[in-house]
C-alpha cells in the first residue's frame, strides 16, 4: 500500500519538476525578452506622445560638424527617434532609411520630413529582431542607442568604403549624475566604442563631457 502511494506521486512530481525547470531555463528568458521589448516600445511611445519634439528638430552637433566626411548615397538611421538627424541628412541630398521601435517616433519623423519638404523612408522595426540588409548603405548613423550585439550587423550592412557615425553616453554620464540612462547595459565603458569598431578604419574618436551636461563617446569609422 505504502509502495503504491510512493509510485503514484513520484512520476507526477518528476514531471512537475521537469516542466518547472523547462519553464525556468528555456521559456522564461524568451518570454521575459519579449516582455522587455514590449515594455521598451510602450516606454518610448509614451515619451514621444507629445506634440513637442522631445529631442528637438535640429541634428546632433557631431553629425552637423562632420557631414563632410560622409560619402553621398544611401543612409540608415538606427533608432532614428523623431527624425532630427534623418531629416537633416535628407535636406543635404542623402537618401535616408530610418527605423525605430516606436510608432509614435516614426509618425513624428514622417511629419518632420513633410514639413521640411524632404522624403525619408521611416519604418517601425525592433532592432532586437530586425535583420539589417547586407552591403546596402553608404552611411550608417547611430545616435544615443546602444545595442552591442547589433554592431556586427551594422558593419555588414555598410558597403565597402561606407562610413558609420556613432555617438552615445558613457558610464561617466551616470557616474556624474547627468540626465540619461541609468541601466549600465545602455552605457559605454571607456574606449568601448573604439574597441567595437577597431576592425574598421577609425577616422575620428573622442570621449568627453559636453557642456557639463552629458558624458559621451563619438566615433566615425570607414569600412
Ligand atoms: C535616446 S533615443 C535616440 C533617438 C535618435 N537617435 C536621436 O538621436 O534623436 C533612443 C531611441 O531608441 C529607440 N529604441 C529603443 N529600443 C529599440 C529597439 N529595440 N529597436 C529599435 N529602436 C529602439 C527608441 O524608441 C528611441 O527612439
Amino acid at each position: 500500500m505504502v509502495k503504491i502511494i510512493h509510485k503514484n506521486s513520484f512520476y507526477p512530481a518528476v514531471i512537475f519538476l521537469s516542466l518547472s525547470l523547462l519553464i525556468f531555463f528555456y521559456i522564461n528568458p524568451v518570454v521575459s525578452s519579449l516582455f522587455a521589448d514590449t515594455q521598451d516600445k510602450m516606454f518610448w511611445d509614451k515619451k514621444y506622445g507629445t506634440e513637442a519634439y522631445i529631442f528637438g528638430k535640429e541634428p546632433v552637433e557631431f553629425l552637423r560638424e562632420h557631414i563632410g566626411l560622409l560619402p553621398r548615397g544611401k543612409v540608415l538611421d538606427i533608432a532614428m527617434g523623431e527624425g532630427r538627424n534623418a531629416v537633416f541628412l535628407a535636406k543635404h541630398g542623402f537618401e535616408v532609411d530610418g527605423c525605430d521601435i516606436s510608432e509614435a517616433a516614426i509618425k513624428k519623423a514622417r511629419e518632420l520630413a513633410r514639413e521640411s519638404n524632404v522624403a525619408i523612408h521611416a519604418f517601425v522595426a525592433d532592432l532586437e529582431t530586425y535583420q539589417l540588409p547586407k552591403d546596402t548603405y553608404d552611411v550608417i548613423i547611430c545616435f544615443y542607442y546602444l545595442q552591442r550585439d547589433l554592431v556586427p550587423q551594422m558593419k555588414a550592412a555598410l558597403k565597402p568604403g561606407g562610413v558609420i557615425i556613432y555617438e552615445t553616453y558613457t558610464i561617466e554620464n551616470w557616474e556624474r549624475g547627468f540626465e540619461g540612462p541609468k541601466n549600465k547595459d545602455y552605457l559605454l565603458q571607456s574606449n568601448e566604442l573604439l574597441h567595437l569598431f577597431k576592425d574598421l578604419k577609425i577616422l575620428y574618436y573622442r570621449e568627453l563631457v559636453l557642456n557639463n551636461k552629458k558624458a559621451i563617446a563619438s566615433l566615425i569609422a570607414k569600412k
